[in-house]
Order: structure tokens, then C-alpha cells, then sequence
């Protein structure tokens, strides 16, 4: 890995091996960009920003009529000084005007990454880092800006950030400040991204682009159901197994943007970051502005590729150490079993079943608080609910406990409702604008995480619970996107600060409570999957994937998640059937067999099954305890794509290649059609393998180049012994190296 810095051309060239980002400094002084690719060799690449007089060119060196940088790769792009293209940062003067140009002035190698105070960033865990710092200065505001970059040895990814310092004497408003930017010197890319809503989540969409922009984005306050922080460039014709992808990402779990535009000379600017929109920071003299981090991935070898560098990312850097190899355990949560009605002794009769089937944790769900019956009341009271538990919260933990099984809690600490002894005491801690109606969702409101009374207060309440109990897991939600925001404790001139200071004040508190109680697992949710992003993950190893538990969806839910994200980030319950979401019958295999690419845990009444399912959830529960480490850890590919296929299929192995599990997923049952085979991937192509479930052994290389068939009988006569098979059935390979 290295940092190769021509001193004369001011010519950067970031590379590890794999790949290669190299820069320099242009006639302007401002930082372009050169190259973004696989590994080349290092040289002199400043001939590629290959200038010519145009016609209707603007340009800022006064005699020369070739350098404008409309037509030039730029790094860190303003607007308004010959680029017309949408910038990067920007920044509002004294004087109203807008124009900024960042100079070059030094830069400075670290051989670590950095540590972003009060946002999620890549942790230190090795001395694989090396980081480059940028240094910029407006000559006119003295606005210095640091761009940093750091790159791996282990994988391709770089991750950036920026930092804003007021140097000069004048206030200053900062109105756009994207984490990164990357100009692309072809506009021959398609566009992939992950999108949906409640309930279907995160599916991969896919689109080719032309001139124009497109735009991703959430102004949510969260970063939603609706789009992700993620987006890929692809080059065309590439597959999950070739082709060159550019994957960007970002930590961050509030407002985004992530913005692709297309100009009209064949170049593409793609660039993520905090959406400006209602976005400002004041920037008094001698204070500073942060972005979060983004990430950009090369995936050199197709999608696959770039998900390696993601889930490596996540797994290695992000996810906090104490977590990162730890088996998740498996729960029973009672949410969809009882709902708001339950009570000690009919939890105590589910975890007893639970216990039965050798499931390690219960989960207490929402309810258990405050006058807490249905969604309307309760939230913002942390006392517990003594009509549902006159016992308090320690006395179900401890009869959990005496099961022999761990016990955790739902808690939803960023809401309030309007009938609760918070909001009766503290009505001005919402978020609000005065004299405007207060819109609710799902009868809550926001609290005031811009207030550090309001994070004192819910740090207090959670430790105090934490203290007198022994949860050793924290559900943490989070039910309502947010509106009318404002917030009375700034002034006029800070008012577009407040979305962000809400996520500050999130991350605050989640660092406090993890610091206090590093042993607690928290699972993140927001109705499911609206904030499952690579910030949450920094201080909450696993995300409640959807809410939408039918085995159906969540293949494509699960399958567009994995994009980023790991399998041992992805809560998965098996629900009941029909589903509570969809209404959908679904064998009980077939339900297991996509929650074991997850967390898994149940969420149903176990105490109303009868003895066979019991028996068979047992066998489950076996399965998953046999193979969580290599599920869970093991290296993650996708095989078909449901979109596009009559089935879904995936597979993890180990990092040895010696063990490997395959999922396989039938949709409808299709008459008269012909049989299907899975190829599979990642094997040793050297190594033999036993498949039990197809009494087999096959090579790696023929597994990998012919693949194993799908034996689904639906489409035409049954051979000698063979089963009929139904819509929705499923099937899973245990492959073993012999
Ligand atoms: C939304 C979550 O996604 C559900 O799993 C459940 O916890 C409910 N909230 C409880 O209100």
C-alpha cells in the first residue's frame, strides 16, 4: 500500500495494489481528478486532463483559453467559477455572494485513519491505513478545507470525509457539504440502487443513464424505507462476476443525497453526502464543520465484488470489535404473538417453549411501559407497566433467566406520545415549529435530540433500567419520519442545523449507552428497515431487516441488503403462516431457510404449535447453532437473482473454502418447463465436496462451471422417486470438502 506524491507535478497517486486514485493539483490550484480504477503503475498521468478552446467556454485564467472546469475532473467542485455542474460543498458569504475557490496549500500522510468526533468512521483496528489530508484554502474568507481519504490494504475501498475550519474573521454559512465527490471521465455507466418501502425494502434497481441528473435522497430525517445511501456505477455489461463497479455509500442515518449527473461532454459526476436541502451550518470564526465519512468501493470483478469490499468494511471496521466474530443469538420475540397483550405468566409460557427448542434469548416487545396498550400512549414514560407486569421488569427477567435463557427489550427512546408523563411534563421537547400544526405518525412525536436535556434524560432512564436489570439486548426502534422540523433552543440563523444536530445528539446518546454497557447487543429498527445503514451499524451490530417477515418478499429484501451488508448484520425472524404482513402461506422450511441467512430468531406463539412443528423448529434451532459462525461470517454471494429468475439462490463459505451452504428458493410452480440448475461460486476448484442432501460428491471446479440441480418436479413427470414439489418450496446444500 502506498501514497506515491510527485512533489513536482503536485500529483497524488493512492493505490494499494488492487487499485489506484490519483490526482493532482491543475493550473487553477484546485485538486482534479485523473484516474479512478484498477491498479496502474505509477507515473505521470497529468496528460489526461487534456484541455481545448471551446466554443461558449468560460475560463478563470485570464489570457488562456483552454483550462475551464466545466470540462475538467475536478475533486471537490464549488459552483459558479466555470463549472456549472452541481457542486460539492458551498458556502453563503457576508456579503450574500456565493463564490468560493478552494487553493491548494499543503498536504500531510497519516498512517492511520482518522477519528471522526461524534460521527461513525472506520475504527482502528490495524496498521493497514494509510490516510492522505488535503489542505485548502478560499484566499478571500480564509475557509481552510481538509479533504481526507484513506486507504486499505485489505480491501478496495477508500473512505472520505471533509472538514471545514473558519480561519478568517467573517461568519460564514456553509449550504451544501457532501462528503465526497468523484468525477468520472466516461458517462458509459449504468446506475444501480437499492429502493422500495415499507415492508419491501432495499430492492436492487437498475437503469442506464444519460444526459441529466439523477438523484437519490432522503428528507426523512432518517435515512428510510424509500432510498438508500448507496449507489453504484457500473460499467455496462457487468455481471455479479465481471466488470468494473463504482460503489458509493455512506455513514450516515439521516438526510442524504446521493446525486449522478450525466453532463453533455461524456463525463459523470456522482457524489453522496448530507442533503442540502433545509441544510446550513454557521460557521463562526475558529469553528470547524465535519462531514460524515463516505465510502467509495471498487469492485473489480462485478456486484460481488464490490458487496466483498462493503461487507469487509462493515465486518472489520465499522462493527464494533466486541461484536465482529460474535455469533448472533437466536430470540424469540413475543411482538407478533401478542402485540400490546400479554402478560407475565403467558411470556414466561413462550420462553418455556422457546427454551424447549433450545433458543437462547427472549425478547420482550413494545408494551411494557408507561400506560402503554396500544401505539397511542406511553412512549417518553420508561417506568414500567403495572397492570401487564405487577411483578416489574427483573422479576419476568429473572424467571427468563431461571429458564436458562437471556432476556432483552424493546425500547423506542426517540418518541413521545401526547398521553404519556413525559410530554405532560416537558411538552417544548418535541420537535415543532411554532404556531404550525404538529403532525403525528403513528400518534408520536419526535423528541428533541438537538436538546442535551432530552438526551440526559433518555440516557438516564435507559441506564437506570439497564442498571437494575440483566438485559443483555436492546431493541432499539424508531417509528415516524420527521416533519415541521424546528427547534425552539437555536436561534433563526441555525434553524437548517437541526436535522443534523438530531442525528449528533442520536449518535451521542448510542455512544454513551454503548460505552456505559459495550456487552449489550443492540438490534436497530425503524418500522423495520427505514434507518439500516452503515451509521447505525457503527453502534448497532444488527439491524431489524423489514417488517415484512413473509419468506416470500424477503428474498428480495435480503437479497438487495446484501449488497453492503453482511448476513450478520440482518435481523431475520420466521413468522407465522399465513404471514401477518402478507397473508401469504409459506412452508415452515422454507421460512427457516431464509432466516438462517440472517441473525434468525422466531416471532410467533409458540405456545399454540402443535408437537411436529415444535419438533421440526428444533431441528432448526440445531441447523442454525451448527452453522451460525459460517453463515453468519462466512463469505457471501449471490446466485440468482429473484427479479430475473423462477428462483432465488445464495451461498456462504468459509474462508477456508472447506464448508459452504446454499440457499435455493422456488417462486411459483411453473408447468412444463425445463429443469434448472444453480451454479455455484467461491469453492476451491481443486477441492472435492460432499452434498448429503444429493447424496454427491463433486468437484469444485464442476460445481463452479455446471452447478447442481434444482429438483423441482413442477415442470413435467415426476422421476423414478421423486417428490412432488409446491409453490415456495425451498432447498439448502450443506457442502462439505472431502
Ligand atoms: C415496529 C417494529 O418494526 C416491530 O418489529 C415492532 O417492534 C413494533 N414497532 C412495536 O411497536
Amino acid at each position: 500500500m502506498s501514497i506515491y506524491i510527485n512533489q513536482d507535478l503536485l500529483q497524488f497517486h493512492l493505490t494499494n495494489g488492487q487499485i489506484s486514485y490519483i490526482f493532482y493539483i491543475g493550473p487553477t490550484h484546485q485538486p482534479v481528478q485523473l484516474y479512478t480504477g484498477p491498479h496502474i503503475e505509477d507515473a505521470d498521468y497529468t496528460f489526461l486532463e487534456h484541455q481545448q478552446s471551446r466554443p461558449v467556454s468560460n475560463y478563470m485564467i485570464e489570457n488562456d483559453t483552454t483550462f475551464s472546469h466545466e470540462h475538467t475532473l475536478m475533486e471537490y467542485p464549488s459552483f459558479g467559477s466555470t463549472d456549472f455542474r452541481s457542486p460539492a460543498f458551498e458556502v453563503r458569504h457576508p456579503d450574500g455572494s456565493h463564490i468560493t475557490n478552494l487553493e491548494y496549500e499543503h498536504y500531510e500522510v497519516r498512517h492511520q485513519a482518522p477519528v471522526l468526533k461524534d460521527l461513525p468512521h472506520v475504527r482502528q483496528s490495524q496498521q493497514n491505513v494509510e490516510t492522505l489530508i488535503i489542505y485548502l484554502i478560499d484566499p478571500v474568507s480564509q475557509l481552510r478545507v481538509k479533504l481526507y481519504y484513506s486507504l486499505f490494504d485489505d480491501m478496495n475501498i477508500i473512505a472520505r470525509h471533509t472538514e471545514f475550519e473558519n480561519t478568517g474573521v467573517n461568519t460564514l454559512t456553509l449550504t451544501r457539504a457532501l462528503s465526497m465527490n468523484l468525477d468520472l471521465m466516461s458517462d458509459s455507466f449504468s446506475l444501480v440502487h437499492l429502493s422500495g418501502a415499507w415492508g419491501r425494502e432495499r430492492h436492487v434497481t437498475q437503469q442506464s443513464l444519460s444526459p441529466g441528473t439523477f438523484e437519490i435522497q432522503s428528507l426523512r430525517g432518517h435515512s428510510s424505507h424509500l432510498h438508500h445511501p448507496f449507489f453504484a456505477l457500473a460499467q455496462p455489461n457487468t455481471t455479479e462476476d465481471s466488470g468494473l463497479v463504482y460503489g458509493m455509500s455512506f455513514a450516515y442515518s439521516g438526510n442524504f443525497l446521493g446525486h449522478v449527473e450525466v453532463d453533455n461532454f461524456n463525463k459523470t459526476r456522482a457524489s453522496i453526502g448530507i442533503h442540502p436541502e433545509y441544510f446550513s451550518w454557521q460557521l463562526t470564526p475558529g469553528t470547524q464543520f465535519t462531514t460524515p465519512q463516505a465510502y467509495l468501493a471498487i469492485g473489480l470483478a462485478g456486484f460481488n465484488d464490490m458487496s466483498q469490499q462493503f461487507h469487509r468494511l462493515v465486518h472489520t471496521y465499522l462493527i464494533a470489535p466486541q461484536w465482529r466474530n460474535h455469533p448472533r443469538p437466536i430470540l424469540i420475540n413475543n411482538w407478533e404473538a401478542t402485540y400490546y397483550d400479554f402478560t407475565e405468566d403467558k411470556l414466561v409460557a413462550i420462553a418455556e417453549k422457546a427454551k424447549e427448542l433450545g433458543i437462547e434469548m427472549f425478547v420482550l416487545d413494545d408494551g411494557w411501559f408507561g400506560s402503554r396498550n396500544n401505539d397511542q400512549e406511553g412512549l417518553g414514560d420508561f417506568f414500567i407497566n403495572k397492570t401487564k407486569l405487577p411483578k416489574g421488569l427483573q422479576h419476568l427477567n429473572q424467571r427468563i433467566n431461571d429458564l436458562g435463557l437471556d432476556f432483552g427489550l424493546w425500547m423506542e427512546p426517540e418518541m413521545v406520545n401526547k398521553q404519556s408523563k413525559l410530554y405532560a411534563a416537558h411538552p417544548d421537547w418535541v420537535i415543532q415549529t411554532p404556531n404550525r400544526t404538529m403532525s403525528h405518525g403513528r400518534y408520536q412525536f419526535v423528541l428533541d435530540y438537538t436538546n442535551p436535556d432530552v438526551i440526559d434524560y433518555v440516557y438516564h432512564e435507559i441506564s437506570n433500567i439497564l442498571d437494575h436489570t440483566n438485559i443483555k439486548y436492546i431493541k432499539w426502534d424508531m417509528n415516524r419520519s420527521m416533519t415541521e422540523v424546528f427547534s425552539s433552543r437555536w436561534p433563526t440563523e441555525q434553524q437548517g442545523e437541526i436535522y443534523h444536530r438530531y442525528i449528533l445528539g442520536l449518535y451521542d446518546l448510542l455512544h454513551r449507552i454503548t460505552t456505559r454497557f459495550p456487552n449489550i447487543l443492540i438490534e436497530s429498527c425503524a418500522s423495520g428497515g427505514g434507518r439500516f445503514d452503515l451509521g447505525m451499524l457503527y453502534y448497532t451490530p444488527q439491524i431489524w431487516t423489514s417488517d415484512n417477515t413473509d419468506a416470500y418478499q424477503r428474498q428480495w429484501i435480503q437479497y438487495g441488503t446484501t449488497y453492503l451488508y453482511p448476513i450478520s448484520t440482518m435481523g431475520t425472524h420466521i413468522s407465522k403462516s399465513p404471514n401477518e404482513q402478507e397473508h401469504r402461506l409459506m412452508p415452515l422450511t422454507t421460512r427457516a431457510n431464509v432466516s438462517y441467512f440472517g441473525t434468525f430468531g422466531y416471532e410467533l406463539d409458540l405456545t399454540t404449535l402443535d408437537q411436529a412443528t415444535l419438533e421440526t423448529m428444533k431441528q432448526q434451532v440445531t441447523f442454525m447453532k451448527t452453522h451460525r459462525s459460517l453463515l453468519q461470517f462466512g463469505k457471501f454471494f449471490r446466485l440468482l437473482n429473484p427479479s430475473h429468475n423462477e428462483f432465488t439462490a445464495w451461498m456462504v463459505v468459509d474462508a477456508d473454502c472447506n464448508r459452504a451452504i446454499v440457499g435455493v428458493y422456488k417462486h411459483l410452480n411453473t408447468i412444463n418447463n425445463g429443469r434448472h440448475r444453480v451454479v455455484l461460486k467461491g469453492l476451491d476448484p481443486s477441492a472435492h465436496y460432499h452434498i448429503p442432501e444429493l447424496d454427491l460428491i463433486m468437484a469444485g471446479n464442476a460445481l463452479m462451471a455446471i452447478g447442481i440441480d434444482i429438483p423441482d418436479t413442477s415442470n413435467g413427470e415426476l422421476r423414478n422417486g421423486e417428490a412432488k414439489t409446491y409453490d415456495f418450496d425451498s432447498w439448502l446444500y450443506t457442502l462439505e470438502r472431502v
